[in-house]
């Protein structure tokens, strides 16, 4: 298919993972364990965080964990980038897994051979010349800082990640030119403990607690965003949010006014932080609706006036419908959020995530009619079950539809004069899902073969979406 929308010189194309949906290698390389090596295996993964009894160990004899081996990208990395090559990827969004650089998180001196790990994979990129798009914090938090410091809502936890941050960015300055601090920093409003490192338990302390978090990462993302521009003044340096926009689920004017006020405005809650550099006004009387009061330090509201980010980056998976009054039968699916279904969307098949590709358009000119800062949109996919014809071939044409889909909106919003510096595919090749920890629930162009069960030969085969995505990058979105 032909697109009529032309994408501008140098877009970004490439896919995106995170390392602990892909590496594996858990324990090797003194690696300390992160809060995705104690996720056990099976769709009630997240909820189990949540239980009082949960202790944050692995558990072999109760569990599975998908995550300890994932696809074995810690040792087959030249494979993958090989083939991410092949598609012809400008750009490659990964995470450097804090707790291969510190195993617990509030060491002094960093681990050599975490930091040694990295530089391969970001040297065996230059070599095809793919840039790496880094993000410093995907859901990745050392188990040690959960357990000791109560995650986030420690001051001392900016202490560590400064330090994390400065080893790293002292280490790769040479290497990364594109960075992104906290993966998907909004979803701690919805679900706490990928995010901000606890698990909430008590009501009492839910607001308190999420909010005096969100203010201590504030602090740490403006102090990496300071040193960014410190080390590396030619680097770009963002921010990543988690976008479903909010359509009220009817006209009623109280369904318009619960969606803004209780669901679209946080949508900006982080962005307006991170890029305005103020919390906003709509926040104001939520604090005091809810007695928060946050403990700032002197210096941090300037800190975070001075060191916005350069750019938005984004996932979009889905939007969302809200209305007051919802019952059980009407909710949504998602991994993080839901609200209600919206009679006008399909969903995907399994997991029945709601397919929206004008909500991408609609999320694009939000985002940027609110900020005017260039966006990236560093996930987007569907995730689906595979099948492997008997001749090899594996046609996913419900994957190219979706992709395609997306990217005509994206090319729409651009002539609506959204800036747009790239698209990264989530998992371009086959990860454990972040929600369920299935593989089985597959996102990627390249299959991996490994089943649920952690059976299979780890083999990589090219999907039908794989040559798809290839002819859409060499032709920069003109052959879609
Ligand atoms: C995003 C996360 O929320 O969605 C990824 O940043 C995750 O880590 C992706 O994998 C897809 O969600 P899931 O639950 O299908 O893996």
């Amino acid at each position: 298919m032909h697109n009529p929308k032309k994408f501008p010189e140098g877009f970004l194309w490439g896919g995106a993972t995170a390392a602990n949906q892909v590496e594996g290698g858990f324990n090797e390389g003194n690696k300390g364990l992160n809060i995705a090596d104690v996720l056990p295996g099976g769709k009630e993964r997240l909820k189990l965080l949540l239980e009082p009894g949960f202790d944050f160990e692995v558990n072999k004899e109760k569990y599975t964990y998908p995550n300890h081996e994932a696809i074995d990208f810690y040792h087959r990395y030249k494979e993958d980038i090989a083939l991410f090559a092949e598609m012809g990827f400008k750009v490659f969004r990964m995470s450097i897994a804090w707790t291969r650089i510190f195993p617990n998180g509030d060491e002094l001196e960093p681990n050599e051979e975490g930091l040694a790990f990295y530089d391969r994979v970001f040297d065996e990129l230059h070599k095809y010349g793919i840039e790496p798009v880094v993000t410093i914090s995907h859901y990745e938090m050392p188990v040690n800082l959960v357990k000791e410091y109560g995650g986030w809502r420690s001051r001392q936890v900016v202490t560590f990640f400064e330090r994390y941050v400065s080893v790293i960015f002292n280490r790769y300055k040479g290497k990364v030119k594109y960075w992104l601090t906290f993966n998907e920093i909004n979803s701690g409003l919805h679900f706490p403990i990928m995010g901000l490192g606890f698990a909430i338990q008590k009501e009492s302390d839910k607001y308190q607690s999420t909010f005096q978090a969100y203010h201590h990462q504030f602090v740490a993302s403006s102090t990496a965003v300071k040193l960014c521009r410190e080390l590396m003044p030619d680097a770009k340096i963002g921010c990543m949010i988690l976008y479903a926009p909010v359509y009220a689920y009817d006209s009623n004017p109280e369904n318009v006014l619960y969606a803004l006020q209780e669901h679209q405005l946080f949508n900006y809650f982080c962005t307006d932080v991170q890029v305005r550099g103020e919390y906003p006004a709509f926040i104001k009387r939520y604090f005091n609706d809810y007695d928060i009061q946050l403990e700032i330090q002197e210096g941090d509201l300037e800190l975070i006036k001075e060191n916005t980010v350069d750019y938005i980056s984004l996932s979009y998976y889905m939007s969302r419908t809200e209305k007051v009054d919802k019952t059980e039968e009407e909710k949504g699916q998602g991994n993080i959020l839901s609200g209600v279904r919206n009679p006008f969307l399909e969903a995907s098949e399994e997991w029945g995530w709601e397919i929206d590709p004008t909500g991408l358009r609609t999320s694009l000119n939000q985002l940027y009619g609110r900020y005017q800062v260039p966006l990236f949109v560093v996930e987007n996919g569907l995730g689906a079950r595979d099948e492997v014809a008997s001749d090899g071939s594996i046609k996913d044409d419900y994957r190219i539809d979706y992709l395609r889909n997306h990217i005509k909106a994206m090319g729409e919003a651009m002539e609506d004069g959204v800036e747009l510096m790239g698209y990264t595919p989530w998992g371009c090749i086959d990860l454990v899902s972040m929600s369920t920890g299935e593989m089985s629930k597959r996102y990627g162009l390249i299959y991996v073969d490994k089943q649920d069960d952690g059976s299979g030969t780890l083999e990589r085969k090219r999907k039908k979406s794989f040559f798809w995505y290839k002819d859409v990058i060499a032709s920069n979105g003109e052959v879609l």
